[in-house]
């Protein structure tokens, strides 16, 4: 039998809490298949919000007070060539298109046999805030991110699902990361 439950953005608020990154949190112990977003989270996530180079914000558990996933973002830009633009329906004679990234995403791996759906709930987060950006304070078309593919093939797929697209423009050549952008008003 399936235990898994399936996290959306209706239950979400039942089992988790989502809020920036503050000092006072412990967030050593977290860990996902990639070593190198355990050690960002656990080295870097702090001084880089410190610096305001990326806004990192933490998924947690309600019953246990765990870290159950985190993503952190920053402002983008995209170049993107006629055809892209024309799919968009972004009649503007410059290519440059302002975004919001999610440079970093990843889920505990301990969390993953016990919830299904909490890297989709972390980008529909990210979609949210992103709204809530162009809402109040600064434009931002579309949610980009470069899909760590080096690391594991799979995420060009999860991305995919979750309604992203390769970017022409930034196609990466050796293919450790790809870039690619949800239209987050379409
Ligand atoms: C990639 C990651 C964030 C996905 O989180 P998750 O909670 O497992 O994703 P979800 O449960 O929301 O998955 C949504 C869909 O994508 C699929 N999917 C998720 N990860 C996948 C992968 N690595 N390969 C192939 N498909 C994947 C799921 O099977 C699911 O498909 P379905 O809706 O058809 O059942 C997580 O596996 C992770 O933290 N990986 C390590 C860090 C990393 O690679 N981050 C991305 C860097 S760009």
């Amino acid at each position: 039998m399936n235990s898994q439950v399936k996290i959306t953005c209706k239950n979400a608020g039942d089992y988790f809490y989502l809020g920036s990154l503050t000092p006072q949190q412990e967030y050593g112990g977290f860990r996902c298949t990639v070593a190198e977003y355990n050690d960002y989270l656990a080295n870097d996530a702090l001084r880089s919000m410190h610096d305001h180079i990326a806004l990192t914000w933490l998924l947690t558990e309600r019953s246990t007070g765990k870290i159950t996933a985190y993503m952190s973002l920053i402002m983008d830009a995209i170049k993107l060539s006629f055809t892209e633009k024309e799919l968009h329906n972004l009649n503007y004679p410059f290519k440059t298109i302002p975004a919001m990234k999610i440079a970093k995403l990843a889920v505990d791996r301990s969390f993953s046999e016990k919830y299904k759906g909490i890297g989709t709930f972390m980008i529909d987060s990210a979609e949210r805030l992103a709204w809530a950006c162009n809402t109040a304070y600064c434009a931002a078309r579309f949610l980009t991110v470069d899909a760590d593919v080096e690391h594991d093939e799979g995420v060009l797929a999860f991305y995919q699902k979750n309604g992203f697209i390769p970017n022409t423009e930034f196609f990466n050549k050796n293919r450790k990361t790809i870039s690619m952008r949800k239209d987050i008003y379409c």
